[in-house]
């Protein structure tokens, strides 16, 4: 199964993610996750796109679409699939994602629109919390870990990304409204759009793409 995951920031794209890849066997691929490891590691791309991040801004296509191609090309014959997080962004990587698919022999079975009113994403996205270690996403209020600050899953530390700061989020959400939104229409097109109502709690949001999954494959069978 290949998913694209679209959405706001702070819709909850990562969450739904992290409660199914194991479930599903699929392959989830973040971009944020890979450039904020690029970052972390201090390497050429790192030091390159560090400054797009900090501002709110989009790392150049042809960087990310680099890291989507070498991801795909090292796993596209182990027949698991993907969940694709945060790519595409830009009409151009859309293109670009569907031409590496096709190369590879694989196409989209579906986009996922994870629809999110803003009064929901901004607090979800302010009180949002990290692990250093592994990953996990938790929320202050929302979703909090058991021991204030520490991870339930590998007991690491949990941090505040740089970029979910009032600032930065106002810019993400322009450049979401602006460039990212807009290839909603190239999944519509293509008869692959589904839609759900994000606004609500992470079970309820699981639940609704556990049903389209489920309708996909009685369609198939
Ligand atoms: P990225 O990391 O992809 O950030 P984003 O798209 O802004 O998405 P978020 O991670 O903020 O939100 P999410 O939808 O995953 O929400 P989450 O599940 O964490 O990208 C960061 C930056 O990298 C970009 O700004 C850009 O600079 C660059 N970049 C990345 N990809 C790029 C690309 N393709 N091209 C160019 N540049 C790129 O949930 C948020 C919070 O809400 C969590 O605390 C969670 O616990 C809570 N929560 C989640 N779901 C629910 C729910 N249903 N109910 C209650 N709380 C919930």
């Amino acid at each position: 199964m290949i998913i694209v995951l679209l959405g706001a920031p702070g819709a909850g794209k990562g969450t739904l993610a992290g409660a199914l890849k194991d479930q599903l066997g699929v392959h989830h691929i973040s971009t944020g996750d890979l450039i904020r490891l690029e970052i972390k590691g201090g390497t050429a791309i790192g030091l390159e796109i560090k400054r797009y991040v900090e501002s709110g801004g989009l790392v150049p296509d042809e960087v990310v679409t680099r890291m989507i191609e070498g991801k795909v090309v090292t796993t596209a014959n182990d027949g698991k699939g993907y969940m694709f997080d945060g790519f595409p962004r830009t009409s151009a990587q859309a293109l670009d994602l569907d031409k590496i698919l096709t190369k590879n022999k694989l196409a989209i079975d579906f986009a996922l629109y994870m629809e999110a009113s803003l009064d929901v994403v901004l607090p979800r996205l302010t009180g949002r919390r990290v692990c250093k270690k592994c990953g996990a996403l938790y929320h202050l209020t929302n979703m909090p870990s058991k021991k204030a600050g520490i991870c339930d899953a590998c007991g690491g530390d949990l941090y505040q990304r740089a970029d979910d700061n009032e600032e930065t989020i106002k810019k993400r959400m322009t450049v979401y409204n602006e460039s990212t939104k807009p290839i909603i229409d190239h999944y519509k097109a293509q008869g692959k759009l589904k839609t759900i109502n994000a606004d609500g709690g992470a079970d309820k949001v699981k639940s609704e793409l556990l049903k389209i999954l489920s309708e996909v494959h009685e369609k198939r069978s």
